[in-house]
């Protein structure tokens, strides 16, 4: 495995690639971010050695390797097959000399906010720029009620101190948002507290954590936007097969759908109902794909075949937003190619993404004739829109999604646009462009 090399700042501009007669092929994307942070995070705690497959070497990732390598877990990197040695349970971590490297990662930050909340020493989590702007007291609040203390930069934001925390108390708590990171922080929390925790979600979130602790020999009990955590210390090590990431999936989802010509698929797709709303967003644009060789393991999976076709606009509102919530980028591009008039509302928390992801998306994709109105907590797009080559240059803006974005963006122009900061995109999928080069 390449050493990740902190603290470097590369600027990379690409000219992206254009498609002369659509995408075609067959492509196995890489494994699912969300599962593969969670992987280690389980296997670091359970008793015996976990083998993870294709598991996503993406800097993300490779960011809560690094953390729990500083708390003196071994975990061994071997292609994309990760090795952990469990420790045996949420106390036997050695403490670290240094401060835990988040990088750009959001996720790793708010999980281990809670999975570190009942250690015998401070811990210290620093990030880079764009994440220290991202709000924290949406896990310190919840946190501070079971009495853990952090001491964040103004109260909200990396660089923070976990304090040594010897009691945990259980929590009672309704969820102000719609979070899959704040609800499996304060599982892992709730896992080690001394007495159970009521949590109630506001809509139904991702559920990768509570699959993989019932999957490591763990239990928790769900009944509908409820979920009561009893402590419990004990998971087995397991083998696991990473599904691949449906949000790095869609991009080629969009793209064959937007590209005449095109016909791919998919292999092995993770299809988690909690995850799938790129797929109903197809539906409701009545885009036809296909699924087939589907897995029924804890995590579902399946091969998705799809090609291009006429879109129509489409609608989304709130409770549909949290399964879609990373690839609302995507579907406001594929909506500038439907007929009709697409309105997405309910999505403010892309403001609070890796960038704001409604101002991102509305000022990159102007640039290439989209006609799009920003609002407060989503989108109005006019549907129908040629797309051609940027006027000035396109910027990720630091943001993976909105390169990768981009990238499909320029496909469908059939554009010579060139893109600032494309090394961001190594944050979730660094082969993007490799694996592009194989459908195009
Ligand atoms: C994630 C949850 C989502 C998502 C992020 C990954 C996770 O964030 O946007 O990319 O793995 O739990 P929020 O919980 O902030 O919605």
């Amino acid at each position: 495995m390449a050493d990740y090399e902190q603290g470097d700042i590369k600027m990379t501009t690409v000219e992206l690639p254009k498609s002369e007669n659509g995408l075609h092929g067959t492509l196995t994307v890489p494994g699912d971010k969300s599962i593969s942070h969670r992987s280690i995070m389980l296997g670091a705690i359970s008793h015996g050695t976990t083998v993870v497959n294709h598991f996503l070497l993406s800097d993300d990732c490779l960011h809560t390797i690094g953390a729990f390598r500083e708390l003196g877990v071994a975990i061994a990197v071997d292609g994309d097959q990760v090795t952990i040695e469990g420790k045996g349970g949420f106390n036997h971590f050695t403490k670290p000399t240094k401060p835990l490297d988040m990088g750009n990662s959001g996720t790793s930050t708010r999980l281990l906010l809670g999975f570190l909340s009942h250690q015998p020493f401070d811990i210290d989590l620093f990030g880079d720029a764009s994440l220290s702007k991202r709000p924290l007291d949406r896990v310190i609040k919840p946190l501070a009620k079971m009495g853990v203390h952090v001491t964040a930069t103004d109260d909200n934001f990396l660089p923070v101190t976990l304090h040594a925390n010897p009691r945990l108390r259980g929590l009672d708590y309704q969820l102000p948002v719609a979070s899959a990171q704040v609800k499996s922080a304060l599982i892992w929390a709730g896992l080690q507290a001394e007495q159970p925790s009521h949590l109630t979600e506001k809509l139904i979130t991702r559920d990768h954590t509570e699959k993989m602790i019932a999957q490591f020999g763990g239990h928790l009990e769900q009944d509908g936007l409820e979920i009561t955590v009893t402590p419990q210390d004990h998971f087995e090590a397991q083998q696991i097969t990473v599904p691949g990431d449906i949000s790095s999936a869609a991009f080629f989802l969009v793209a064959a759908a937007c590209v005449p010509g095109s016909q791919i698929t998919l292999k092995q797709v993770g299809l988690n109902q909690t995850r799938d709303g790129i797929l109903k967003a197809l539906d409701q644009m009545n885009a036809h794909y296909t699924i087939t060789n589907r897995s029924t393991d804890s995590e579902p999976a399946g091969d998705i075949t799809i090609g291009y076709q006429a879109l129509t606009a489409l609608k989304l509102g709130a409770k549909d937003i949290p399964a879609v919530v990373d690839e609302v980028p995507l579907i406001v591009l594929a909506a500038t190619q439907a007929r009709g008039t697409t309105v997405i509302t309910g999505a403010e928390e892309l403001r609070v993404k890796e960038t704001d992801r409604i101002a991102t998306v509305t000022e990159e994709l102007t640039k290439m004739g989209a006609k799009i109105t920003p609002q407060p907590d989503g989108f109005i797009i006019e549907g129908g829109t040629k797309l051609h080559t940027a006027t000035t240059p396109l910027d990720s803006h630091g943001d993976h999604r909105i390169g990768m974005m981009l990238a499909v963006a320029n496909l469908i122009a059939g554009g010579n646009s060139v893109l600032n900061n494309a090394d961001s995109i190594s944050v979730s999928y660094p082969e993007f462009f490799n694996d592009l080069d194989q459908l195009r």
